[in-house]
């Protein structure tokens, strides 16, 4: 595996802004889980903050609500068996890093587990405490303190999406279980006048 280079917290919205299912992992004292979610986005330029939508019912949600920090991590094409997996079942009773196999290190600022192999990207997170909305919506608000990516992919604040890097190309959920790939990148040229 590649390691993981830094991504400046000025660039980190880049990593979801196209819309990528991702892998929210988090923790609290002993526990740990991951699950995925589809409905995540940048919301904030500085400090760069994230809107991502963990029902209320989930066992995620529990977590990051008592320990106030997640990951988001972004799967490469060849997690989608195993994106799926930790989408349609629960941490509750299982620990699904154990029961998947998942390796995870600790992030550099929170320690929120987070996941590299077969990833593209991470961003660790601090939950923003919002007691008004928090009974209330599944919608989550978190401000990204610490960021990296596999260089193979994404590089000096850029994706580089081509036939040599399928396995990290970022996987998008139509629904059902299918997901199509992020690919076929084109470079928009300056025109008219
Ligand atoms: C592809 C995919 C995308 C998903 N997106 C979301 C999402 O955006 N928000 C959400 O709350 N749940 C989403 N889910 C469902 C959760 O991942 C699912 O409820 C999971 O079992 C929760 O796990 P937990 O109870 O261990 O936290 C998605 C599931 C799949 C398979």
């Amino acid at each position: 595996m590649t390691q993981f280079l830094p991504v400046a917290l000025e660039h980190a919205s880049r990593l979801i802004n196209h819309g990528p299912t991702v892998l929210v992992t988090s923790a609290h004292g002993e526990r740990r889980n991951v699950m995925a979610a589809a409905w995540s986005m940048p919301v904030e330029f500085t400090p760069p903050r994230i809107a991502v939508v963990i029902d209320k019912n989930t066992y995620t949600r529990e977590l990051v609500a008592a320990s106030g920090r997640l990951g988001i991590c972004v799967p490469g094409a060849a997690l989608v068996d195993l994106t799926y997996a930790v989408g349609t079942t629960s941490g509750r009773d299982t620990d699904k890093f154990d029961a998947f196999g998942i390796q995870s290190l600790q992030g550099p600022v929170l320690g929120v587990p987070l996941i590299e192999a077969g990833c593209a990207a991470w961003l660790e997170c601090r939950l923003i405490s919002e007691p008004h909305t928090e009974d209330a919506y599944d919608t989550c608000f978190a401000e990204v303190v610490a960021a990296a990516a596999d260089p193979r992919v994404f590089a000096d604040g850029h994706w580089n999406v081509d036939a040599s890097n399928v396995d990290l190309h970022t996987i998008h959920h139509l629904g059902a279980g299918k997901f199509v790939r992020a690919s076929g990148m084109q470079q928009a040229k300056a025109i008219g006048q």
